[in-house]
């Protein structure tokens, strides 16, 4: 039988993006074995290059070719992929761009499923929201988003089966950032905060702007999208929100990184203080009708404040699971198991485009 092809244009080549890349590439020979569906990379883009090959780019020189494209932007990309591609194509966002609900709606008009990395879109306006949903019905083709919420973890999924078969959501609380749980439990060992956080950044756990980390912006997008997964009409506005620590939104990353290390003796008092009374900080968020977030004190050995490194958990209180509540924990950040959540997207739509399950 003859292989199906499936393409895939992708806007963003950053940390999550080249990993996501290198990971299909390995992979492409397996999934073809096994599915019958070829991967095939039709166009790569980021915001001052890219390059679109409908006859598929050669994923073992994809930097060079994307380089050489200098001048040709996402947008560019996006307008030639949406005329020349169609249903047996996957739009990925693996941005954290603004203002792409628009090139989401376009795309499932032209017919592509989208698998996105991008909370944005997802955590907007609710008007926004419902638009690509809708667009998204209309055309009959998967918006996946697994990874917007704890990277690799099952959890949009695990949500998503629960509401399906009946069950009815009443909470979701935990830990729902990598990347401020690594400064938790780093400061618990002891970490300067400015060090710490440029290890996150090292790392590829933070967004592309930590400060978004920081505000707690991440975590309410995260909530936002587990709230409107479970049918809640929540705007951002409407969510109880304190940030992780005080920020100054003024000047570029680079300016504000230079100054974090002014933070240090704050950030270790709070944690020195509460170590003395034998408890622990973690930045704990909450679904339950509105959505919140905020530094809050812990046990010590409770599940939150036993958590390490870029962990995230979600307890899940439903009808089913009201006394023993469903836990998802595991890693919630880092390129490897981003991206590898991305791949699940992508061979969802694999094996829907095989007839396959
Ligand atoms: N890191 C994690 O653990 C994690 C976990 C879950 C979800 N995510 C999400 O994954 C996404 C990517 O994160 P990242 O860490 O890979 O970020 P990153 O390293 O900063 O990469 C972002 C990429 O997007 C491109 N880009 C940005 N705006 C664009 C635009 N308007 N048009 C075209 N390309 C654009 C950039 O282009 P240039 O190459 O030209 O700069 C870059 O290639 C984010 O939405 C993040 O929230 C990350």
């Amino acid at each position: 039988m003859a292989a199906l092809r499936l393409s895939l244009v992708q806007i963003g080549k950053g940390t999550v993006g080249a990993e996501l890349i290198e990971q299909v590439r390995d992979q492409r020979p397996a999934v073809l074995e096994r599915l019958g569906v070829d991967l095939v990379y039709a166009g790569i883009a980021g915001r001052k290059s890219g390059v679109f090959d409908p006859g598929g780019i050669d994923l073992s020189r994809w930097k060079r070719t994307v380089e050489a494209g200098a001048g040709i932007d996402g947008a560019k990309i996006l307008g030639q992929a949406l005329g020349a591609l169609s249903g047996m194509a996957i739009l990925v966002d693996a941005t954290a761009a603004e203002g792409m609900a628009g090139v989401y709606c376009d795309a499932f008009a032209a017919g592509l499923h989208v698998v996105t990395c991008n909370k944005k879109p997802l955590a907007g306006p609710l008007a926004d929201y419902r638009r690509v949903r809708e667009a998204a019905r209309r055309k009959r083709r998967f918006w996946l988003y697994e990874v917007t919420v704890g990277a690799g973890l099952p959890v949009i999924s695990t949500l998503r089966e629960l509401l399906d078969s009946g069950d009815g959501l009443e909470s979701v609380e935990g830990c729902f950032s990598g990347t401020l749980n690594f400064l938790c439990a780093s400061l618990d060992g002891g970490g300067k905060f400015s060090e710490v956080l440029a290890r996150a950044r090292d790392l590829g756990y933070t967004e592309p702007d930590p400060r978004e980390d920081l505000a707690g912006q991440d975590v309410l997008r995260k909530a936002l999208i587990l709230a409107r997964e479970a049918g809640l009409p929540i705007e951002p506005g409407d969510a109880r929100l304190e940030p992780f620590c005080p920020i100054d939104r003024r000047g570029d990353v680079a300016k504000f990184l230079a100054k974090t290390a002014a933070m240090d003796s704050g950030m270790k008092r709070l944690w020195q203080e509460a170590a003395a009374r034998g408890i622990r900080l973690r930045y704990v968020a909450s679904v339950d009708g509105a959505c919140g977030a905020a530094l809050k004190e812990v046990p010590a050995d409770s599940a939150l404040g036993r958590l390490s490194g870029p962990e995230n958990i979600f307890v899940f209180k439903t009808r089913r699971y009201r006394e023993r509540p469903l836990v998802v924990m595991g890693p919630g950040a880092g390129p490897a198991v981003t991206a590898a959540g991305a791949f699940g997207d992508i061979l969802k739509v694999a094996r829907a485009v095989a007839g396959t399950s």
